[in-house]
């Protein structure tokens, strides 16, 4: 794990990037006024309502409410992790990523890995095109039923048979040679090295951005190893990369669904007839950061398994790994196919379409724990149903608590005929707290600040200039309203993304970004914005004033004030109005 990025860094990085041209980039921008409009990426939509502006460097949609800086878009867009986003962003502004001086191990540089594993790749497919013996493996794709344009979709290619051709390629320095070696293209026997993939048909495998980082290499026939596959390495960690899914977001902006697969050659199928949204494990069970990624990306998740004994194992354990990340708020669902089939047979002989209503039969997660632990049981007796519910019992135990889990207990309950509670685990009786829907109402008076400072920080001088008693108020965000002002006192000059940046690490970090474009702003102009900032911290002096006021009258006698609040109360700028009793 990468130490943290210094804050600095990030706001030079920012201050190095224009969002309009990032996202210019990937969407089409019209310009619209000081901003710039699109078709918003995250939802669906007929006319725009999406705009960016290179003022604030800071996108927002008014119809979804999706809202960020050029990090934030990266990772919204290209579904990337904070760090990725940073260092696509970095490249862009051919900014270098700072050691971050830690004493602690310094991220290692794996870059010239991955341009190894990049050449690697396109050696491979040049070997497809123009070597000599490659008819064989040209002509097992297509018996495969592959067209030459998917194979160069999917960047597939040749490894050749004879001799050691990538060592001879590019291991000429010794540096090199290692890192053949530390990315598994070259294996070691007895001291000498040679090519670990000879005379197979390679299936580059790329990560979320698209970059090379390990390979699965098949016979052309029935040999056996039937695959061969890249050792785990620095770059390649089989337990959290699916094959095709750089390829299925290049395809698609957002999913509906996304269907996991076992094989390189079914998500390869599937794409070629049209279903771009499909995945491979490689070789390995679904493990929790497989699940975690795809329940980021997708409403529906469909495991497409064989309808074999392994099939049904590979689901079963699938379906153990997703039961503490069942929420009920996506779909998991189980698609086992007749036996002998696999996505790839299946979609070839009944087309997309058949395959897309065949999944559409998918059993759901709930429906397949049921199917499964009953199948070996006689439910039709008291007995065997109380049997059955002892079984099921661990499982929904592993269920996280929420309206989810109460469904399954209630079904376990009408199965059984046992009342529900005595079917709940003790945790589940706690409450949990139900989420609070957001209210279009105006935010407080503190957030109403925060809000207009964070979205305008150039007003900030006009708030440093006022009298400033409402630092003693004990409303709440007060505290961030302080910070805020001493960073716009410090860094006058931020823009509204960069301001925003430095809240990344805050708690209330996505209320800040949220308050940002709050629909309260909306209600001024450019001009008046400025007066609702220094009106808003008047009325917060105002009421600090008031408040102090009025607990000085409430003590006793005046001889028990202070001298200092004797010479509060003397202070010729109050606006003191008559306290009402309370
Ligand atoms: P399958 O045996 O289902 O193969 O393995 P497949 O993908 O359908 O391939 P074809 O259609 O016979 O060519 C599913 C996945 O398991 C891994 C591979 O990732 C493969 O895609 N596997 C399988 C291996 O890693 N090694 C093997 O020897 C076999
Ligand atoms: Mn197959």
């Amino acid at each position: 794990m990468a130490g943290r990025l210094p804050p600095e860094f990030i706001d030079q990085l920012l201050a190095r990037t224009d969002i309009v041209e990032l996202i210019g980039s990937r969407l089409q921008l019209r310009k619209a006024g000081r901003e710039f409009q699109a078709r918003c990426p995250f939802h669906d939509e007929k006319t725009p309502s999406f705009s960016v502006s290179p003022d604030k460097q800071f996108y927002h949609c008014f119809g979804c409410g999706a809202h960020g800086n050029a990090i934030g878009f990266l990772m919204e867009y290209d579904h990337l992790p904070f760090r990725e986003a940073v260092e696509e962003l970095a490249e862009r502004a051919g900014l270098e990523i700072p050691n971050d001086g830690t004493p602690m191990q310094a991220a290692p540089d794996h870059g010239p890995l991955y341009r190894l594993m990049e050449d690697a790749a396109l050696y491979y497919r040049r070997q497809l095109r123009e070597h000599p013996e490659a008819q064989r493996a040209v002509a097992y794709l297509k018996e495969r039923g592959l067209t030459g344009e998917i194979a160069a979709h999917f960047g597939l290619g040749y490894a050749p048979a004879r001799g050691n051709p990538v060592l001879a390629q590019f291991g000429r320095d010794t540096a090199t040679r290692t890192r053949l070696q530390t990315v598994g293209l070259v294996s070691e026997q007895d001291g000498w090295p040679y090519d670990k993939f000879r005379d197979r048909v390679l299936f580059p495998i790329r990560d979320r951005r698209g970059r090379v980082i390990g390979f699965g290499g098949r016979v052309l026939g029935d040999g056996k190893p039937k695959y061969l596959n890249s050792p785990e390495t620095p770059i390649f960690h089989k337990g959290r990369e699916l094959y095709g899914l750089h390829e299925a977001q290049q395809a698609n902006r957002t999913f509906d669904a996304l269907i996991v697969v076992e094989g390189y050659l079914d998500v390869i199928a599937l794409a070629q007839s049209g279903i771009t949204n499909a995945v491979a494990t490689l070789g390995t069970a679904t493990t929790p950061e497989h699940l975690n990624q795809l329940l980021k990306l997708a409403p529906d998740i469909v495991f497409c398994f064989d309808g074999d004994r392994a099939g049904r194992a590979a689901a079963w354990k699938a379906l153990e790994t997703a039961l503490p990340l069942a929420t009920g708020h996506q779909a998991i669902r189980f698609l086992f196919l007749s036996e002998g089939d696999d996505p790839d047979t299946l979609v070839r002989r009944e087309g997309a379409e058949g395959f897309r209503s065949g999944l559409k039969q998918a059993q759901p997660l709930s429906d397949f724990l049921f199917e499964h632990l009953s199948a070996s049981m006689d439910t039709t007796t008291m007995d065997g149903r109380a049997r059955f519910a002892s079984q099921l019992q661990p499982y929904i135990d592993r269920l996280p608590a929420g309206f989810y889990r109460d469904l399954l207990i209630r079904r376990l309950a009408d199965f059984t005929g046992a009342p529900a509670q005595a079917l709940r685990p003790a945790v589940a009786r706690r409450r949990q707290p139900a989420a609070r829907l957001a209210q279009p109402t105006r935010p407080s008076l503190v957030a109403q600040v925060i809000a207009l400072l964070l979205d305008r920080p150039d007003l900030a001088p006009q708030a440093l200039a006022l009298n400033d008693d409402w630092r003693r108020s004990t409303q709440r965000g007060i505290d961030v309203l302080i910070q805020l002002l001493d960073i716009l006192r410090q860094s006058p000059d931020l823009s509204k993304a960069r301001l925003l940046e430095r809240w990344r690490e805050h708690p209330h970090f996505g209320y800040l970004q949220r308050l940002s474009v709050d629909p309260f702003l909306r209600d001024m102009t450019p001009e008046g914005a400025g007066a609702e900032l220094t009106g808003a911290i008047r009325r917060l002096s105002d009421e600090v004033r008031e408040h102090e006021w009025r607990q000085l009258l409430n003590k006793r006698s005046p001889s028990e004030w202070t001298p200092e609040e004797r010479a509060r109360l003397a202070r010729p700028d109050w606006d003191v109005r008559e306290p009402e009793q309370d």
